[in-house]
C-alpha cells in the first residue's frame, strides 16, 4: 500500500519542497495550510501519516495529537520542530508522538522516519485484519439441513428490512448466534449491536439499564448515564430472554417500541431513536400469555417476524458438520489435532435426543476431545447419556 501522508504547515516553500521531494519517493501527499484544513482531511481518515508543524495560523499543531488518537485507523504523528524547541518535542511525544524532526530537514531523516511510521501503520492494519477474521472464525453459523435454510433464509430478508424480530426456540438451539448473524447482514451492520440479558438484569435495574437516566434520579444514580436504547441508535439492540421482563418493562418497553421514543429515569425529556429490536425467548410466549405473565400487544409488537428455530434432533443432518466445526475451532484452542469422529460415534451422536440442543453438542464435542487425545473421537470418549 502507499502511504497518504498529510504534510501541515504554513510555510508554502516547506509545503512546495516537502511535498514534491515525498511525491518523487512514491507517497501520495495532501497539503494543509493551517489546522482547519489538516482536520478535515484526518476526519475523513484520509491520512495514513501526518506530518505536522507546532505553530500554525489558528492554533497548536500538537492538539492533534489527543484528537487523532481516538480514531480507529490513528494515523502516526512526525512533528516538525523548530530549533531550540526541545520541550516542546519531549511533550509531544509524552503525548503519543511518533517521532519529532528538527528544522531545517534533512530528507534522509525524513526518510526513515517515515518509513518506521509506515511499519506501525501497516502491522495495525494486518493486526485488524486478522481480528476480523478471527471473529468472524468465532460468529461462524453452521447450516446444511433444508430446515435450517429455510430460517436462515428467512433472516436474511428480515435483516434487509429493519424489521422487529422474535427469535424462539429450545435452550442451546443458536438463537443468540442467529441474532449476531443478523447484523452481520443487515443494513445495520456497521452500527452496533447491544444485546441485553433481561434474566440476568434485576428488573429494578433493567428501566435504568435500557433507558438510562439522570443524575440524582435514585439513589445511587450519581451521574447521568445513556441508556443501551440510545447507545444502540441507528443499529440494533438484542432484548434477550425476554420472557424474564416484568409486566411493568413490558409496558415500558412497549411504550418505547410504540413511539420509538422513551424518557431517561428522571428526566421529562423523550429521545427519539431509531432501532432494529430483536428479540429472543427460549419459553412458550403463547403459554405465558395464557397465563397472564406476557402481555400479548407486546408479543405481537416482537413478533412482526418469529423465527422458530427447530431443536437439534429436528435437523440431524447438520450434525456431522456442527461437528466437525467445534473439532475445528477447538483443535487451535486446544493445543490438539483431532481428526474427526469413527462411524459408530457419530451414529450414536446423531441418535441422541440433544436436550441442551446445539450448545450441548458444543459441549459434548470439547469433552470428547480432551478424553481422545488427537486421534479420533470415538464411542468410548463420549458421555454415559450419549451410550444408553
Ligand atoms: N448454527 C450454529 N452454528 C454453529 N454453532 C452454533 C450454532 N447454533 C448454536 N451454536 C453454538 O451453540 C451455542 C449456544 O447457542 P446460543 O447461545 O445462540 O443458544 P440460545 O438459543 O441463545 O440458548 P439459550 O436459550 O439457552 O440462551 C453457541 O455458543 C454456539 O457455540
Ligand atoms: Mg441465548
Amino acid at each position: 500500500m502507499t502511504a497518504t501522508i498529510l504534510l501541515v504547515d504554513d510555510e508554502e516553500n516547506a509545503r512546495n519542497n516537502i511535498g514534491s521531494y515525498l511525491e518523487s519517493e512514491g507517497y501520495e501527499v495532501l497539503l494543509a495550510a493551517n489546522l482547519e484544513t489538516a482536520r478535515e482531511h484526518i476526519s475523513a481518515q484520509e491520512a495514513d501519516i501526518i506530518l505536522l508543524d507546532v505553530r500554525l495560523p489558528d492554533g497548536y499543531g500538537p492538539d492533534l495529537l489527543s484528537e487523532t488518537r481516538q480514531l480507529p485507523n490513528r494515523p502516526p504523528i512526525i512533528m516538525i520542530t523548530a530549533y531550540g524547541d526541545i520541550d516542546m518535542a519531549v511533550e509531544a511525544m509524552k503525548n503519543g508522538a511518533h517521532d519529532f524532526i528538527q528544522k531545517p530537514i534533512k530528507f534522509e531523516r525524513l526518510e526513515q522516519s517515515i518509513e518506521r511510521a509506515q511499519d506501525i501503520v501497516d502491522m495495525r492494519e494486518e493486526l485488524n485484519h486478522f481480528r476480523k477474521a478471527q471473529r468472524e472464525e468465532l460468529n461462524t453459523i453452521v447450516i446444511n439441513s433444508d430446515a435450517m435454510k429455510e430460517v436462515f433464509r428467512k433472516a436474511q430478508r428480515a435483516a434487509k428490512r429493519s424489521t422487529s424480530i422474535l427469535i424462539t426456540g429450545e435452550t442451546g438451539t443458536g438463537k443468540e448466534v442467529l441474532a449476531k448473524a443478523i447484523h452481520r447482514m443487515g443494513s445495520r451492520s456497521d452500527k452496533p449491536f447491544i444485546d441485553i440479558n433481561c434474566a440476568a438484569v434485576q428488573n429494578t435495574m433493567l428501566e435504568s439499564e435500557l433507558f438510562g437516566h439522570e443524575a440524582g434520579a435514585f439513589t445511587g444514580a450519581q451521574k447521568r448515564k445513556r441508556g443501551l436504547m440510545e447507545v444502540a441508535d441507528e443499529g440494533i439492540l438484542f432484548l434477550d430472554e425476554i420472557s424474564s421482563m416484568s409486566e411493568d418493562m413490558q409496558a415500558k418497553v412497549l411504550r418505547a417500541l410504540e413511539e420509538r421514543s422513551f424518557r431517561r429515569v428522571g428526566s421529562t425529556t423523550s429521545i427519539h431513536v431509531d432501532v432494529q429490536i430483536l428479540a429472543a425467548s427460549n419459553k412458550d410466549l403463547p403459554q405465558l400469555i395464557e397465563k397472564g405473565a406476557f402481555r400479548e400487544d407486546l408479543y405481537y409488537r416482537l413478533k412482526v417476524l418469529n423465527l422458530e428455530i427447530p431443536p437439534l434432533r429436528k435437523h440431524p443432518t447438520d450434525i456431522p458438520a456442527l461437528a466437525g466445526h467445534f473439532i475445528k475451532q477447538n483443535n487451535p484452542q486446544m493445543g490438539l489435532n483431532v481428526e474427526g469422529i469413527t462411524p459408530e460415534a457419530l451414529k450414536l451422536i446423531k441418535s441422541y435426543e440433544w436436550p441442551g440442543n446445539i450448545r450441548e453438542l458444543r459441549n459434548v464435542i470439547e469433552r470428547a476431545m480432551i478424553f481422545c487425545d488427537d486421534a479420533v473421537i470415538d464411542i468410548r470418549h463420549l458421555p454415559g447419556e450419549l451410550q444408553r
